[in-house]
């Protein structure tokens, strides 16, 4: 039987960490795409410890830098001939306005762009698999915003609410475009919400003890890394039930209003294309 291969980015802290060890029995392979290789490294020696016949791969991809995105994905097409599953997982808060390398806002620019990028090179890789499966773990934060115009432009003035909650309601959205446009060709894609999770999200070096003390003192409102992952889990193992929606609690969850809007939505697509410059939305050579 051909191996099962999945791959999935921000392993290396809270949900993704969790997702990858509940998943590391259901699949032959898997390719963490990490930020930071050391962190890396270190879960691909936890996995292998606990499953012996487990192949684990470590590449470095920071999500907000393209030329990195883009060199992650040519490494993994180069070495292997298909992905059944991509998991579309990291994500950053940030308190302050900061920039990718190539000049986006950081939030919209490493949740949104730099994962459209990865799906779009490794697009055709998935879809020559068995499974054919992405998953984007995007947030119930997409509530708080819209995406309007002017998305792609270093903002002058910052709100972190709403330009994470940008970031997310993107990532709704490019989910339901990969829907519409590739699920009569077999591709099963679904957006999930992991709740309110006890993780670093939102941490950095600076303000590490004051984001552990948020957490501990709202932690009866925060559910453990292992529960924020349980509807990434359940998602890949009923690919069919899921396909298309949005997925909280393990169960499929009627968007909101903001959620749904098909003008901002095409265009959204259509700018995005633009910025990245790419003639056609996901590389399908047979396209
Ligand atoms: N926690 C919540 O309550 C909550 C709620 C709704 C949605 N989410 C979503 O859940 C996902 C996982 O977040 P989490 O809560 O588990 O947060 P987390 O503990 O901070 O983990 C985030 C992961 O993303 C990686 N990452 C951050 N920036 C990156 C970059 N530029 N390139 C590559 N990887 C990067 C981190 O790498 P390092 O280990 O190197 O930092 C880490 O592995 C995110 O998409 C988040 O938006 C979380």
């Amino acid at each position: 039987m051909a191996n099962r291969i999945l791959a999935i980015t921000g392993p290396t802290s809270g949900i993704g960490e969790s997702t990858v060890k509940e998943l590391a029995n259901d699949y032959d392979i898997i390719i963490l795409l990490c930020r930071n290789i050391d962190k890396g490294e270190h879960l691909k020696s936890l996995l292998i410890a606990e499953h012996k016949k487990l192949n684990v791969e470590v590449i470095q991809c920071d999500l907000s830098n393209l030329a990195n995105v883009m060199k992650a994905a040519t490494q993994i097409l180069d070495q292997y001939p298909y992905i059944d599953c991509l998991i579309n997982n990291a994500g950053v808060v940030s308190l302050t306005r900061q920039k990718t390398v190539d000049g986006f806002e950081l939030m919209f620019g490493t949740n949104y762009l730099g994962h459209f990028l990865l799906t779009h090179i490794l697009f055709e890789s998935i879809m020559r698999s068995h499974d054919k499966q992405i998953i984007i773990v995007s947030s119930g934060a997409y509530k708080y915003a819209h995406i309007g115009h002017h998305n792609f432009k270093y903002p002058l003035r910052f709100n972190p609410i709403k330009s994470y909650s940008r970031s997310k309601l993107a990532t709704l959205y490019f989910m339901q475009e990969l829907y519409e446009q590739f699920h009569h060709r077999g591709l099963n894609v679904t957006a999930v919400h992991p709740g309110a999770v006890s993780t670093n999200l939102g941490k950095t070096k600076y303000n590490h003890r004051f984001g552990d003390l948020i957490y501990k003192m709202f932690d009866s409102m925060f559910i453990s890394p292992r529960e924020g992952a349980m509807s990434t889990i359940k998602v890949t193992k009923d690919k069919f039930l899921f396909n298309g929606a949005y997925v909280y609690e393990g169960k499929v969850t009627e968007l909101e209003n903001q959620g749904l809007n098909y003008y901002d939505r095409k265009r959204l697509i259509r700018e995005t294309l633009e910025a990245l410059q790419l003639d056609q939305f996901m590389y399908l050579s047979t396209n």
